[in-house]
């Protein structure tokens, strides 16, 4: 336990991208400050099946709860991966892994954390993305597409993050938006909820991209309205690379990327630092 008083904090990280060597370094070093601490993993850990257990398994063995959510990385079926499932039979694997390791995902029943600045909600969501953060000027996800591959800035993932047995990723995006919107409805009345997912529910994070055409795999317009629907104590996402916190609409929206070594060099802050989710930093303890 850490001289802080106990009753543990609730953390969050992205983007661990531990295929660097540098970023698993990162991994190795990082600690809880108390037993009691849950850390929240907003996805793109690694690319390989073998890379996203080591990250899991060696954060649950620290945490008190360790709760995750796909990137886009590990939904790739990737050359390099002995594992060769696609889509949502990949996903699925990855939700047994987790598991086996006691590591929560977007399949289990919403955990409830009851430590200081609780009870709130813990909502991990799997939601992709539908192409429907448009470049300005584009009314279509074709006339998107068509505007990307002109400047060249195309996501990777339309190589190598199938939709299978979808026709398509929005199609995918689509069926996991629904089904996810029936589940928050369910959520008793009262509580706050933190809602984890990869991609930013709302736009507004996405207008500081030095491409914005890049946004379109960055979320969905189908959750424009959910920070406002839902009692949302803090919404977490990555992705972006670009860490920060914003405010839309009264509710706090924080980035908690890692991102590449190339990235994190640059920033002024230490590499790898977590982020404190509940309480909220300005909140104290
Ligand atoms: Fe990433
Ligand atoms: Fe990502």
């Amino acid at each position: 336990m850490s001289g802080t008083g106990g009753g543990g904090q609730l953390w969050a990280i992205s983007d661990l991208h531990i295929g660097y060597a540098e970023n698993r370094a990162l991994v190795e070093q990082m600690r809880p400050e108390s037993d009691e601490d849950w850390l929240l993993v907003a996805g793109d850990v690694a690319e390989t099946v073998e890379d996203i257990r080591w990250v899991l398994k060696t954060l649950a063995g620290r945490f008190a709860k360790v709760v995750w959510v796909p990137g886009n990385h590990e939904l790739w079926t990737h050359p390099s991966d002995a594992v060769t499932l696609r889509g949502v039979a990949r996903y699925d694997h990855l939700v047994e892994q987790c598991r086996e390791l006691g590591v929560i995902t977007p399949e289990d029943p919403y955990p409830v954390w009851e430590g200081p600045g609780g009870p709130v909600v813990v909502a991990p969501l799997f939601l992709l993305y539908d192409y429907s953060f448009l470049p300005s000027g584009c009314a279509t996800k074709d006339q998107g597409l068509e505007y990307a591959h002109g400047t060249g800035v195309v996501c990777t993932d339309e190589h190598l993050l199938h939709p299978d047995p979808y026709p398509s990723r929005e199609a995918w995006c689509r069926a996991r938006v629904a089904e996810t919107e029936r589940r928050l409805a369910e959520v008793p009345e009262g509580l706050p909820l933190v809602l984890v997912n990869h991609y930013p529910l709302h736009r507004h994070p996405t207008d500081v991209l030095w491409y914005p055409e890049f946004a379109m795999w960055c979320g969905t317009m189908l959750t424009d309205d959910w920070h406002r629907r839902f009692p949302v104590h803090t919404m977490v996402y990555g992705h972006l690379h670009i860490p920060r916190t914003t405010w839309q609409d009264g509710v706090r929206f924080e980035e908690v990327s890692v991102g590449y070594p190339r990235e994190w060099r640059k920033r002024a802050q230490p590499p790898g630092r977590l982020r404190r989710i509940v309480p909220r930093e300005d909140e104290g303890r």
